[in-house]
């Protein structure tokens, strides 16, 4: 009769689901902080160099992540077509994780040298001009635009500071490495690392 008393008294009942939803969370959650796989950069992972951190703060910019995922599930019809499945290490120093779920266009996690960078260019000022029938949209401003070099650096410090092992002279060279190149050029050097560490299907 216990259980009658707690399906009657929804006060109750509300913080007996709480206690055993908290229970649920730290019993899968805790042990993940705690473990190597799940917390340490995979071998030859390296913070993004400053062309490739503005390209991907572009990526973020022009809204990418909102029809494209980064993650390969570990799924037979996924693996078959993008590649090895996405490991937490990868991503320890993506701030913010741009994993997603909607999937507009396909994955993008190990796009990296699957297309030429003439490809990525052709296809991101015009899609159709290399995929007659994508719906991807254009975006030519990119070629115009110029990245400005004097906040590279300043974002380098500010990701340092959540753990990303950027060094002084990262840093330092920061914006020389950045200035005069147009924003293409960064977001094509983003796409064609892009999960390269491990083995890409094509
Ligand atoms: C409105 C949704 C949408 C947005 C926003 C979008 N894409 Fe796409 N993307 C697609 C679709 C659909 C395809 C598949 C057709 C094609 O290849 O054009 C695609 C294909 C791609 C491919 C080829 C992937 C492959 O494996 O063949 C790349 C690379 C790509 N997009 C990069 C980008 C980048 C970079 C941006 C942001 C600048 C972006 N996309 C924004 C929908 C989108």
């Amino acid at each position: 009769m216990k259980h009658d008393a707690i399906e009657k008294n929804i006060g109750l009942m509300i913080i007996l689901i709480i206690v055993a939803l908290s229970f649920g969370t730290l019993v899968e959650l805790v042990p993940l902080l705690f473990s190597k796989e799940t917390n340490e950069p995979i071998a030859g992972l390296k913070p993004l160099p400053a062309l490739e951190l503005e390209g991907r703060d572009i990526y973020i910019r022009e809204g990418c992540n909102t029809c494209h995922s980064q993650m390969i599930r570990p799924l037979r019809a996924e693996t078959e077509r993008y590649g090895h499945y996405s490991v937490a290490g990868e991503f320890v120093y993506d701030h913010p994780f741009l994993w997603g779920s909607k999937r507009t266009g396909p994955d993008l996690a190990r796009v990296g040298k699957r297309y030429s960078d003439d490809w990525q260019r052709a296809h991101l000022y015009n899609p159709r001009d290399v995929v007659p029938e994508s719906n991807m949209p254009a975006f030519p401003w990119l070629f115009e635009d110029e990245i400005n070099p004097e906040v590279t650096g300043a974002k380098m410090a500010a990701l340092r500071k959540v753990g990303v092992p950027y060094t002084d002279d990262d840093i330092a060279g920061a914006s020389a490495a950045v200035a005069g190149r147009k924003e293409i050029d960064a977001l094509v050097a983003y796409l064609q690392q892009l999960g390269t560490l491990l083995q890409s299907r094509r």
